[in-house]
C-alpha cells in the first residue's frame, strides 16, 4: 500500500487546526498538528513531514523564525504559509525567505488541496532537475570526447563504468586518437576526481632518470641529486597516474613497476624506507603490447597487470561520421568569429585517410581557420598537397563496409543530410540508402 504523505500543520488557532486537519485527512494525507512554533519545530525534527503548513502569528515563536530554523537544516521540504487577511505582505516576505507559497485564511478547501499538490509537485520536479543536472555534469566530462560512432559510444559507456572502479585501464589506439583525453575523462569521472591526475610520458624521459622520475630519489642518490625529490607515484597519491607510451618502458623498469603495482608501496632511489602509495594506474600505448610480449620486449605479468580493462580507440578513418562533428568542434574552438563550413571543405576532409587521426584533423582545421580571410571555410582552405594526394583508400586496410559508409556519409554531407538528394548522388533508391544507413549505423544526431 502506498504510504500517505504527511503534513505538519503549525498554527496556534486550535479551532482552525482541528477543522483543517479533518479536511486534510479527508484528502488522504496524514496530519500532525502543533499549536506552538517551538512544538512544531520539535515535531519537524522528530519526524520530518512531506510538507509544512505554517502560521506566521504565533504567541511563542513567530512563523518567520520557525521557517528560518526549518530551512537551516532542510531546504527541500515544501513550506506553505497560512496568513490572515490583510497580512499578505508578511507572507510574501516569507516566500522570499524560503517558503514556497502562501494561502490566505480561512482556507478554501479546494484552494488548499490545489496549493498542496502544486507545492509537492514542484519540489519533486526540482529534485528531479538537480539529479538530472548532476548526471549531465558527469556526462559532460566524457562529453569532451565527441563521437557519433556506435563503437565509440559503446567504448565511452565501458569507460564510464571502468571509471567508478580502481581497476587498471590500458588504452590503446593509433597516435592522435584521443588516448590521453580518454585517460583524463576516466580520472575525472572516478571517485579520485578531486585528487591529482599525473601524466608520465615514458619515452620523453632519459633512461637514466626515469626511475627517479617515477619513484623519486633521496638527496645524494646520484650525481646531481642535490635534494630529495618525490616521484610521480608519490605526487599522484590518492589520484591517478597516467603512464603514456608504456610500450617504451625498459625491461628492468618494467619489473620495478610491476612490484610497485603489486605492493602498493615505493622506495625512492637511494632510499631505504618504503612509502605506501594509493594510485590508480591508467596506461596508454600506440604499439601492440601483445606483440611486444610475444617478442620478449614486454613482460607478460606487467601486461596482465595493466590490461585489466582494455580500451581500444578506433582510428578516425574507421569512424568517418566523426569527421564533420570534430571539424565543427575545432572550428568553434579556434575561430574568433562565427565560421561556416562549406560542403567542399568537408568533402576534402572525408577523402583523406587521417594517419594522424584526431590530432591531425585538429591541426588542419586550426590552420584553415587561422589562414582563412572569410567566415566560411571552403575547399581552398585545405592544404591540397597535404591532403588530397592521399586518398582514403590508400590507408591500406579499408574494408568494403568502411568504403561504403564513407561514400554514404560523403554524399550526406554534400547534401546537408538530405536523403533524397544523397541517394541521387549515390545512384540508389532512397529506401536503399535508408536501409544501408541503418545497417552501417549512420545517423545524424
Ligand atoms: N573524440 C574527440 N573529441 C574531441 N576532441 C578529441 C577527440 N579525440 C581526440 N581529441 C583531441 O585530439 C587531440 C589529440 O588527442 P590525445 O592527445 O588524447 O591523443 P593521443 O591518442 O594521446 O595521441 P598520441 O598517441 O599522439 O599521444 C587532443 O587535442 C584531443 O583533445
Ligand atoms: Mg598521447
Amino acid at each position: 500500500m502506498k504510504q500517505k504523505l504527511t503534513i505538519l500543520f503549525i498554527d496556534d488557532d486550535e479551532s482552525l487546526t482541528t477543522v483543517v486537519a479533518h479536511q486534510l485527512k479527508g484528502m488522504g494525507y496524514a496530519v500532525e498538528v502543533a499549536n506552538r512554533g517551538a512544538a512544531g519545530l520539535e515535531k519537524f525534527k522528530e519526524s520530518p513531514p512531506d510538507l509544512v503548513l505554517l502560521d506566521l502569528q504565533m504567541p511563542d515563536m513567530h512563523g518567520m523564525e520557525v521557517l528560518k530554523k526549518i530551512r537551516a537544516f532542510n531546504d527541500e521540504v515544501p513550506i506553505i504559509i497560512g496568513t490572515a487577511y490583510g497580512t499578505v505582505d508578511n507572507a510574501v516576505e516569507a516566500c522570499q525567505k524560503g517558503a514556497d507559497d502562501y494561502l490566505t485564511k480561512p482556507f478554501a478547501k479546494e484552494q488548499l488541496r490545489f496549493a498542496l499538490e502544486k507545492a509537492m509537485r514542484l519540489k519533486k520536479l526540482e529534485r528531479e532537475n538537480i539529479r538530472l543536472q548532476s548526471e549531465l555534469q558527469d556526462k559532460y566530462k566524457f562529453g569532451h570526447i565527441l563521437t557519433k560512432n556506435k563503437e565509440m559510444k559503446a567504448l565511452l559507456e565501458l569507460a564510464g563504468r571502468a571509471a567508478r572502479s580502481d581497476a587498471a585501464v590500458l588504452i590503446t589506439g593509433e597516435s592522435g586518437t584521443g588516448k590521453e583525453l580518454m585517460a583524463k575523462a576516466i580520472h575525472h569521472n572516478s571517485p579520485r576526481r578531486d585528487k591529482p591526475f599525473i601524466a608520465v610520458n615514458c619515452p620523453s624521459i632519459p633512461e637514466t632518470l626515469i626511475e627517479s622520475e617515477l619513484f623519486g630519489h633521496e638527496k645524494g642518490a646520484f650525481t646531481g641529486a642535490v635534494a630529495a625529490k618525490p616521484g610521480k607515484f608519490e605526487l599522484a597519491d590518492g589520484g591517478s597516474l597516467f603512464l603514456d607510451e608504456i610500450g617504451d618502458l625498459k625491461f628492468d623498469l618494467q619489473a620495478k613497476l610491476l612490484r610497485v603495482l603489486q605492493e602498493h608501496e615505493i622506495e625512492r632511489v637511494g632510499g631505504t624506507k618504503t612509502i605506501p602509495v594509493d594510485v590508480r594506474v591508467l596506461a596508454a600505448t600506440n604499439q601492440n603490447l601483445g606483440d611486444l610480449v610475444a617478442n620478449g620486449q614486454f613482460r607478460q605479468d606487467l601486461f596482465y597487470r595493466l590490461n585489466v580493462i582494455p580500451i581500444t580507440i578506433p582510428p578516425l578513418r574507421q569512424r568517418p561520421e566523426d569527421i564533420p562533428l570534430l571539424a565543427e568542434h575545432f572550428v568553434k574552438k579556434y575561430a574568433d568569429k562565427p565560421t561556416r563550413i562549406d560542403p567542399e571543405f568537408l568533402k576534402e576532409l572525408m577523402r583523406y585517410n587521417w594517419p594522424g587521426n584526431v590530432r591531425e584533423l585538429e591541426n588542419i582545421v586550426q590552420r584553415a581557420v587561422v589562414l582563412s580571410t572569410s567566415d566560411v571555410l571552403t575547399g581552398d582552405d585545405i592544404p591540397g598537397e597535404q591532403l588530397s594526394h592521399k586518398p582514403h583508400a590508400e590507408g591500406g586496410n579499408v574494408t568494403l563496409a568502411e568504403a561504403e559508409k564513407h561514400a554514404i556519409i560523403d554524399a550526406l554531407n554534400q547534401t546537408k543530410w538530405n536523403q533524397s538528394r544523397a541517394a541521387a548522388i549515390l545512384n540508389i533508391p532512397r529506401h536503399v540508402l535508408i536501409y544501408r544507413m541503418k545497417k552501417l549505423g549512420i545517423h545524424n544526431d
